[in-house]
């Protein structure tokens, strides 16, 4: 049965105190709405919808440049969660099949919890709600059951008292075939405590219709929205502990996780080594048996087995470190190829470059790859020699097996096996440093 995904993201988020839409904060790296996306992936769905309102250019820019077939839908006044639902019903037309309802405020739905949803709709339910017993219910949608089978949701503030004592709390998550959907939209109103048209009201409406409706449940964790500062730290907190236990459990070596800062999608190989207060953006790969050393930052970039990077090193988006490539302390590395054993240890800026096999790159090298309008590229051969403190004027090529002398300023090729040098000749003043000492000290002023 294919699926659809409808996921809200129109709300306004005010508790946030901030100019931001709520679903453009960033959890781990990618913007909150972007894990819903991606936890609905896992039920490879036919189309995508995502319902947007405050801050909809913004958050509709976002979708599209994570992935351009999302259909994007504005829900202008946001009257509630059923009316926020029904906008999707003319992306939908001519489509058969499932509808999925995720909020884009929910970040941590996981696979398995979708697949029982699933695995519920195909035997027997018309109707499948994901719900969760909460520790402490607050204000949550609480789920009304008449043995097996779910009656209606009853949103806190239209709930009885005898009603709100239920613990069985709505995630908002919904799945059930869209043409129903849409039917059963058709019939809520907005007669209750908010005024506003409730997705949860479809319940109620489809047992009027002897249809089944179910519950799946979840732990509360994975049903935890976002609606404040608060709620997003703590989101934050949940989603490190889990990616910190799942590196262990895969091998990977951490002395401090807890100093250790993972993207949505961080990918560490076996016998990876992390050493503490590594950060690592999105985009990043890091082979079995790399070693990141402490206090580096890493984004976009992909480090082979073998390599060391750090302590204190910044790998931008585009680096690609080869096999035992050596990276070292305040070294930054932007859109550059460094090849096996290559090794740009100390104080450098390498972008936009090639970096031959085996070539060692000298403390303090720069490649001055901007001239204020464009970036320009700068390709070193293998097994040369790059002297500490040279600048490499770019665009420029230095061949294979080539040298440049300390503190030259490379402003044209360098053939294969050449040594470039471009730097003042030493003299030698004999004295002359002891006279000065002495004029000066005759010249200082009492204190
Ligand atoms: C909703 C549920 C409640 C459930 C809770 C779980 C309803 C009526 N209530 O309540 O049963 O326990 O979630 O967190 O569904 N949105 C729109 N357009 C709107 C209104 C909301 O797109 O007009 C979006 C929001 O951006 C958000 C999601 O829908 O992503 C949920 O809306 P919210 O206002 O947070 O609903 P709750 O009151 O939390
Ligand atoms: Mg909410």
């Amino acid at each position: 049965m294919s699926t659809a995904l409808i996921i809200l993201a129109a709300g306004q988020g005010n508790r946030m105190n901030s100019d931001l839409p709520k679903v453009m904060h960033e959890l781990a790296g990618a913007p909150l709405f972007a894990h819903a996306l991606h936890s609905g992936a896992a039920l490879l769905p036919e189309r995508v919808v995502l319902i947007t309102g405050h801050g909809a250019e913004t958050v509709e820019k976002a979708a599209l440049a994570l992935d351009p077939e999302i259909i994007v839908v504005r829900q202008d006044e946001q009257l509630g969660t059923g009316h926020a639902t029904l906008q999707a019903h003319p992306a939908l037309q001519g489509f058969s099949g499932d509808a999925l309802v995720l909020y884009g405020d929910t970040p941590f739905i996981s696979d398995e919890t979708l697949s029982k949803i699933k695995q519920a709709r195909h035997t027997g339910s018309d109707l499948v709600v994901l719900g969760f017993e909460a520790a402490d219910p607050g204000r949550y949608g609480r789920l009304i059951l008449q043995g097996d089978t779910l009656e209606k949701i009853v949103e806190y503030k239209d709930a009885s008292a005898k009603e709100r004592e239920v613990t069985l709390c709505n995630s908002g998550v919904m799945c059930l075939n869209s043409d129903l959907l849409f039917d059963l939209l058709q019939a809520v109103g907005n007669d209750n405590a908010s005024g506003e048209y409730y997705l949860t009201d479809i319940i109620a409406v489809a047992r009027s219709r002897a249809l089944k409706a179910s519950v799946v449940t979840c732990k509360q964790a994975e049903t935890l929205g976002v609606n404040t500062r608060q709620e997003l730290a703590a989101a934050e907190v949940q989603f490190q502990a889990h990616a910190r236990a799942e590196a262990l459990e895969n091998g990977v070596a951490l002395a401090a996780p807890e100093t250790v800062i993972f993207a949505y999608d961080t990918t560490l190989g076996r016998d990876a080594v992390i050493e503490p207060y590594v950060v690592f953006g999105p985009g990043v790969t890091v082979e079995n048996g790399a070693r990141i050393r402490a206090f580096s930052h890493l984004e976009g970039c992909h480090v082979s087995r073998g390599a060391i990077v750090g302590p204190y090193a910044r790998l931008r988006p585009g680096a690609e470190l080869a096999e035992s490539a050596r990276v070292g302390n305040f070294v930054e590395i932007k859109n550059t190829q460094i090849s096996a054993g290559a090794k740009v240890n100390h104080l450098s800026y390498i972008g936009d470059a090639f970096i031959g096999e085996a070539t060692n790159i000298g403390a303090g090298t720069i490649t001055c790859n901007y001239d204020g309008f464009s970036k320009h590229h700068t390709h070193i051969g293998a097994h040369s020699f790059i002297g500490s403190n040279t600048m490499l004027v770019a665009p420029v090529s230095i061949g294979d097996g080539a040298m440049s002398a300390t503190s030259t300023t490379i402003t044209g090729d360098v053939p294969n096996a050449a040594l470039a040098i471009g730097r003042t000749k030493m003299q030698i003043k004999p004295g002359l440093a002891q006279k000065l000492f002495e004029k000066f000290k005759a010249a200082k002023k009492p204190d």
